[in-house]
């Protein structure tokens, strides 16, 4: 069902020249790009790519952060404070990608750097990026405001955001068992309602 949104994304993005191909090179252009420390937003990921396809892609940083959780929040607040971001190991050749799912959890209320890194060191103009998230019951913060100031040039559709884990209160992992089944199906509410945005379907 969801190949149809993306089909709709697609024209929406005026990308009509694409439309003879088939449904399967659709998965070559879609990209599902996450951070992840404790699995939950990775956990999102793979229900994403279960219903649009795509490839998938985990974000990893040259110096990895301390496992310890207050070590990694006063880290993160410093390069908030300083504007620092902290490079990536991984690179991804976007070229060939049209829509970009950018998965990410919130940190400190804000988008985390190394997403910042991935939007700063890439070239996502004319791209259709669609943002999703997952938080430990505070929400989703200004992150998806940040994507928006940092991608003018991009189309950004209605982001998904959705209550993971608390690693401040011991919870890791909270996607998962059967967990997983209502998080699927709020994630298909979500892409159903992006088809439903599509100008085409709006009266
Ligand atoms: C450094 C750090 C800061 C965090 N700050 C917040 C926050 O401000 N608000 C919130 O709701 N959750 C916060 N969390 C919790 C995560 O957003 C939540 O556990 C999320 O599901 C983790 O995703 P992940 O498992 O993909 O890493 C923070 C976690 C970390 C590690």
């Amino acid at each position: 069902m969801h190949k149809i949104v993306i089909l709709l994304l697609l024209f929406s993005s005026g990308l009509q020249r694409h439309s003879a191909q088939a449904l399967e090179d659709l998965d070559d252009r879609i990209l599902i790009v996450y951070l992840s420390r404790t699995n939950n937003t990775k956990a999102v990921a793979e229900i994403i790519q279960k219903q649009v396809g795509g490839d998938l892609v985990a974000l990893e940083l040259e110096d990895p952060y301390p496992e310890d959780y207050s070590a990694i929040v006063k880290q993160v607040a410093k390069e908030n404070e300083t504007g620092f971001l902290p490079p990536l190991k991984t690179r991804v050749d976007l070229e060939k990608y049209d829509i970009i799912f950018l998965g990410f959890p919130t940190w400190g209320m804000r988008l985390p750097p190394p997403l910042k890194s991935f939007l700063n060191g890439n070239d996502l103009s004319g791209k259709t990026l669609i943002p999703f998230n997952t938080h430990g019951g505070y929400g989703v913060g200004s992150c998806f405001r940040t994507i928006k100031e940092l991608c003018p040039e991009s189309e950004i559709l209605k982001g998904f955001s959705i209550r993971g884990g608390s690693e401040r209160d011991g919870i890791h992992l909270a996607i998962q068992g059967n967990r997983i089944k209502v998080v699927a199906k709020e994630v298909d509410k979500w892409l159903t309602e992006l088809a439903v945005l599509h100008p085409k379907n709006k009266k």
